[in-house]
């Protein structure tokens, strides 16, 4: 079997431009894409639909066959269909949060690279821009979501015996840090993670939101696959630093989430470079260009780098969100790739 002159990943940018008919999405980023198999020059594309409608299976088919028939080498395009009842089909996948519009991720392979901190800042970005933001704290082992935002305050319970969420720089705050008490750690068994997770997602009296942004905590296990199988992520942003063991990391988290369908939005470098302040010299302590060449060879957006800062670790430690930190006009490099950041993804969904 001769090698393919082709990758996945083309197929998948391909795919990733057909949209269900009388959407603005794709059906990849609708997670309708269960597989996409290579054999020689022959390409196999599972989708799982589920609709009553007859025509719709037609039209994506026609339109995969000449999407993917653009790409040079691929010869042959198979599309196979599997259909569900909508009923069967929405009891057993992720289930929107009633209200929530959209579901944003922040995911990083490796701890320590500053999630919380892109999560907490493109929060107060979009809630800044006029959206209705919330911010859960998915990281229910390493929450630091209450202490960035500087509150401490426990949640209430509604009639309805939800969860009100903790307001903070106008946005609707949960993080396992409000339910504990003091530096006490969670103590958390594997079947309980899965139900905290489903409880901060499902229980909380959210509201109305443009944005729900998700903190996750590092890698790829229980709380990330939860939240997959739980919810549908609109997108998800990852952060790594420049450094090979981050990326190493990040290019897993980026695996997972392609497996599960979550679409990929882009990468955000941290801590990329230091300017001395004496001299006005940068230094790249961890590197360079690893979250750009990263972003290149998985084939999404590389969104930027974010300076080592002392004002973004003041912030942290202040616990006042570094947009809110710094006076909104002020012009700071850093405060500008999280207003980017947030403006790309308000285009986008
Ligand atoms: N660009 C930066 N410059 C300076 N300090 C940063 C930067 N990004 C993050 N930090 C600090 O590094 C620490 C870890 O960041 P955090 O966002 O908690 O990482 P993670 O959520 O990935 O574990 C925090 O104390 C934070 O204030
Ligand atoms: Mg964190």
């Amino acid at each position: 079997m001769s090698v393919a002159p082709f990758s996945e990943d083309q197929l998948r940018s391909a795919l990733d431009k057909v949209l269900y008919p009388g959407f603005r999405r794709s059906i990849l980023s609708f997670g309708l894409v269960k597989e996409v198999a290579i054999e020689g020059g022959n390409v196999n594309v599972q989708l799982q639909l589920s609709t009553t409608e007859t025509h719709i299976p037609k039209i994506l088919k026609q339109e995969i066959e000449a999407s993917l028939g653009t790409i040079p080498g691929v010869e042959n395009v198979t599309v196979l269909i599997d259909i569900q009842s909508p009923v069967s089909a929405s009891s057993s996948g992720p289930i929107p949060i009633p209200g929530v519009a959209h579901v944003i991720a922040v995911a990083s392979g490796k701890g320590g690279v500053g999630k919380s901190t892109v999560a907490v800042n493109l929060a107060v970005a979009l809630s800044q821009l006029g959206a209705a933001v919330g911010l859960c704290d998915c990281d229910l082992y390493g929450p630091s979501v209450a202490f960035l935002c500087g509150v401490n305050k426990r949640p209430e319970a509604d009639d309805k015996d939800q969860i009100i969420p903790v307001k903070a720089h106008d946005i609707a705050i949960m993080s396992m840090g409000l339910l504990l008490e003091g530096d006490a750690p969670a103590v958390l068994r594997g079947p309980m993670v899965s139900r905290y997770t489903q409880q901060f997602l499902r229980q909380v009296a959210w509201g109305k939101l443009d944005y729900l942004i998700l903190d996750l905590p590092p890698g790829t296990g229980d709380i990330q696959l939860t939240i997959v199988q739980t919810v549908p992520v609109s997108g998800v942003i990852l952060v790594t630093t420049p450094q090979e063991v981050a990326l190493l990391d990040v290019r897993k988290a980026a695996s997972m989430f392609r497996k599960t369908n979550v679409p990929l939005i882009g990468i955000i470098e941290n801590m990329s470079y230091f300017t001395s302040p004496s001299d006005g010299v940068r230094h790249a302590v961890f590197g360079t260009g690893g979250g750009a060449r990263e972003a290149a060879q998985l084939g999404i957006p590389f969104l930027g780098e974010i300076p080592l800062d002392s004002d973004v670790r003041a912030s942290g430690d202040a616990g006042v969100p570094f947009l809110s930190y710094t006076t909104t006009n002020k012009t700071s490099e850093v405060a500008d790739i999280f207003r980017k950041v947030a403006n790309s993804i308000k285009i986008k969904f």
